[in-house]
């Protein structure tokens, strides 16, 4: 544990473990331009708004779990607790609103102040895909399917992909209905947070984690088999695609996630590696209502959770990729070796080699010590009498020979 530890459920990450992150974030730039997908930034922070209209004000994410802050012009802003409404509200300046197809990817911080526990971070990544302008079943499919690619390249296969229908708002009557008059029957042992869900928003209810509310949960009524036959069709057409591209899939009738923009598809990729925290990866499509526009951009997508995906990696053997070490360590012996050492690095550098040394005046067996913790593939090691016949000794830490190299020569040598 460090001394200076960072605030509670966010972390460093340091060069040894960043690696794999790099591995997660090139896996993601090499699979998704593959389906026409270009990387997108949007800032960490936005107008509150965007999120309390874009998720939905009875989400447990924007009432108990947003940063939210004013600034000093008096704007109340909120640090991204997730990446949809943001890249919407980016999109809303594009064609998306006018039914052109966007496609944009992105990865990146996001902030929910939540109990930090395995797998749950308040400082959290995410890797997000988001299809904005179009609605269409097949749509749905293919982002699936270049998730459960993604996660597959990027060495977290085993995962199971969980998929249901959130049906169209207009579809939903009936349904809503039904899990009204179920959860009334109960209400009176269900949590206080529910209670208020029933009046409010009762499809938030299938989304309780509580222990005494589950069994409720369980016993209620299958939704989607009320829904329309539009909405009906709509979730076939998806799992028609899904078996059609041998994507397994199960349906999982109480399924419904805790953002309120989905409409039809929504899923779940849990991993049997993570604890309690399963969700590997989540996404559906959905209708978001960005400030300023009276009508809803159609989109789909997924985000993966970065430090989970890492989780199962690790727990699946995947090796973590070596940090880069110096090329060579330029070991100095007096002054004018040190001057001379100074200026051969950097016109290594600029060949691309990479090398360390030491600036102050230390023992041969002290910067022995350092190139060997700097991991050096090899030592150069210089002195005046070296710098007298103007060739330095090179020692090959791998099998301990040495032989002597021309200073002119030093950089070819080096290079190969
Ligand atoms: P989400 O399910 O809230 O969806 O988050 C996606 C993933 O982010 C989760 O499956 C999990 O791996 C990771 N995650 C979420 N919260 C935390 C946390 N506190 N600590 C660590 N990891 C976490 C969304 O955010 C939607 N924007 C996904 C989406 C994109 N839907 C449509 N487009």
């Amino acid at each position: 544990m460090s001394k200076s530890a960072p605030p509670p459920g966010t972390s460093d990450i340091f060069p040894d473990e960043i690696t794999a992150w790099l591995e997660l974030e090139n896996t993601a730039r090499r699979i998704f331009p593959l389906y026409g997908y270009g990387e997108i930034r949007t800032p960490v922070f936005e107008f509150t708004e965007v999120f309390q209209r874009g998720l939905g004000d009875e989400t447990e994410v924007v009432q108990k779990e947003m940063y939210t802050f004013e600034d000093r012009g008096g704007r109340s802003l909120t640090l991204r607790p997730e990446g949809t409404a943001g890249v919407m509200r980016a999109l809303s300046g594009t064609e998306a609103m006018n039914g052109v197809e966007q496609r944009v990817f992105y990865m990146g911080p996001m902030f929910r102040g939540e109990r930090p526990s395995a797998g749950r971070r308040r400082q959290f990544h995410q890797i997000g895909v988001e299809n904005a302008g179009k609605a269409a079943p097949e749509l749905d499919a293919e982002s699936i399917a270049m998730l459960s690619r993604f996660l597959n390249e990027a060495g977290a296969g085993g995962f199971e992909l969980l998929i249901n229908t959130r049906g169209v708002k207009e579809d939903r009557g009936p349904a809503e209905a039904a899990l009204r008059e179920h959860f009334a029957a109960h209400i009176g042992d269900m949590c206080e947070d529910c209670r208020t869900r029933l009046e409010r928003n009762v499809w938030r209810i299938l989304d309780c984690k509580q222990e005494c509310c589950r069994k409720f949960i369980d016993s209620a009524p299958d939704a989607a088999s009320l829904f329309g036959q539009n909405s009906r069709d709509y979730f076939k057409r998806v799992c028609d695609m899904l078996t059609d591209l041998e994507i397994p899939f199960k349906v999982e009738p109480r399924l419904v996630r805790g953002l309120d923009y989905y409409v039809h598809t929504v899923f779940e990729l849990t991993h049997p590696a993570l604890g309690g925290q399963n969700a590997i990866a989540g996404g559906g499509r959905y209708e978001l209502t960005v400030p300023g526009f009276n009508r809803p951009v159609p989109g789909v997508g997924f985000a993966a959770g970065m430090e989970r995906l890492l989780i199962v990696r690790e727990a699946g053997g995947v090796a973590v990729p070596a940090p880069a070490v110096p090329d060579v360590f330029l070991l100095s012996l007096g002054g004018n070796a040190r001057k001379f050492n100074a200026k051969l690095a950097e016109s290594l550098r600029r060949a691309g080699i990479s090398a360390a040394l030491e600036y102050e005046e230390k023992s041969m067996k002290s910067q022995m010590r350092t190139a060997d913790r700097l991991k050096a593939a090899k030592v150069l090691i210089v002195g005046d009498s070296e710098l007298e016949n103007g060739a330095a000794i090179l020692k090959n830490m791998a099998d301990g020979t040495q032989k002597e190299v021309p200073f002119a020569e030093i950089g070819e040598v080096l290079a190969k």
